[in-house]
Parts: structure tokens; sequence; C-alpha cells
């Protein structure tokens, strides 16, 4: 493809009725911890290797499903991605799991619904491009399908709060120190939560013409205590972007 060219505007897609874009939904997520309770709800179908990956046929909430642990960083998530699709023909992909805070009214548990993504550690200023501009084309702001962003913001979360915001993504984790070095996160690509796949799902999605989502729950504000605050609270709050998940897939019937 030439990358110059447009891309096809899929974040619309009033054709697309919604009952259509579950008809076959593959979701991934980065870790174990990510898809477990997934894993705990779905009635499994089969499973198939491919490059050590393993992709689950499943059904959740009565539909079907591919689930996926593809790994940390964005050469995994848009390896897996890509697979996903010419394997399995999904209608519209999820990405879940777990992310930092930008945003300070975010706190540890909450939701965060991607209105769109872009990849923080994109840096062609040098040749004149915008930061987060993927040289030579015009992609930079990956919008989610704003009728999947409509049925996920309608979810309950118990005790915690659902945002909709601009997730970033890059091959760092973030804590303080990066955060103070990477200003331009905030001030300029006006960050709400960072991660390390959703960009880079959401560009192979933008390629092949299909809509995504991406939905995280905080596990820690990207701070002096990310680490520390990542390994304790990923087991106990990755499953909040499962509720959200199910919601969406049961609104449906
Ligand atoms: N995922 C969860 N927390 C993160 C952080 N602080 N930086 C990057 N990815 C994350």
């Amino acid at each position: 493809m030439n990358m110059q060219e447009k891309l096809p505007d899929t974040s619309g897609a009033p054709d697309a009725g919604l009952s259509s874009l579950f008809e076959k939904v593959g979701i991934l997520g980065a870790m174990d911890a990510e898809i477990a309770e997934f894993l705990k709800h779905a009635e499994i179908l089969g499973r198939t290797e491919w490059r050590g990956f393993t992709f689950h046929r499943v059904k959740l909430a009565g539909r079907h499903v591919i689930l996926v642990k593809c790994g940390i960083g964005k050469v995994h998530a848009a390896l897996v991605t890509q697979h996903l699709i010419d394997t399995y023909s999904p209608t519209s992909l999820i990405f879940t799991g777990v992310a930092g805070a930008l945003n300070p009214a975010y706190e540890i548990g909450d939701v965060v619904i991607s209105r769109d993504c872009i990849q923080h550690d994109v840096d062609g200023r040098a040749l004149g491009f915008a930061r987060g501009n993927i040289l030579y084309t015009d992609l930079k702001v990956f919008a989610a399908h704003p009728a999947l962003v409509d049925l996920a913001r309608t979810t309950r979360v118990d005790g915690h709060h659902l945002h909709v915001g601009r997730i970033l993504t890059g091959d760092q984790f973030m804590t303080r120190d990066e955060i103070n070095h990477h200003r331009y996160m905030l001030d300029e690509l006006a960050g709400d939560a960072v991660e390390m796949e959703g960009g880079a799902m959401a560009q192979v999605c933008a390629i092949n013409g299909l809509p995504y989502l991406v939905i995280r729950t905080i596990s820690d504000r990207a701070d002096g205590d990310a680490v520390l605050d990542f390994n304790r609270f990923l087991p106990l709050v990755a499953h909040n972007s499962y509720a959200v998940v199910r919601h969406i897939l049961n609104s449906l019937r």
C-alpha cells in the first residue's frame, strides 16, 4: 500500500450495524493476568498455537471470540494482531489490560476507554513530522470506533469510575523520571493514560480497515511508585476491563 494514501476511515462506519461488529471479536491482552478473567468465564471451543502464541477460540457472552496473549510491546501487538486478522477474519478487535494514569483525575482501578490512541515514541521531528506522526504517512491519531466507545461507556464498574480518554502507546514502562523527561506526553499529546500495545494494534486495524477499541484499567500513576503499584495492582484490577467487555458483548442480545 502506498502509505501516503489516506486509509479508509472505519471510525465512523455508519453502515456497520452494531451487531455485525460483534460477529467475531478478537480480544488481545499482553500478559496472563490481563486475559485470565476472560479465560475463566469463556467456553473454550479450541486452541491453536502459532509461533509460541496461543489463539483460544471461545464463546463469551454468547459471542464467538478469539482470545490471545500477545506479550508486551508494540512489535508483539502488531505481529499478533495481523496474524489474528489474516487467520480468523474478526469483525472487530479489542485490546484489554492495564495502563498507567497520566490524567491526575484517574485513580487506580478506574477504567479508561480509548477515544483514540497515539504512539508517543514515534518521533520524526528532525524530518519535519509532528511527534506521533508515522513518518511519510497521514497516520497519527487512531480513532476508536465511536459505536464501540458509546457502548463501553455505559458500563457500571463497581466502586470505580469509567473514563473515555486518549491512550498513549510506546515501548517504555513510564515512571516519574520518564514522565519528567517526556513532558510532551501531557503538554503536547494530551494523553490520559499510557501503555505499551494499544496504539500498535490500532495502527494495524487502520491499515486493515477494522474497527477497534482499547479498554484499560489503571494499575499505577506512571509516577515514583509505578513499578510497585503495577506489580501490586495488576492482578487485582485487570478484571475491571473484563467487566466492560462483558457489558458490551451482552448489550446486543
Ligand atoms: N502499563 C501499566 N502501567 C504502565 C506504565 N506506567 N507505563 C507503561 N505501560 C504501563
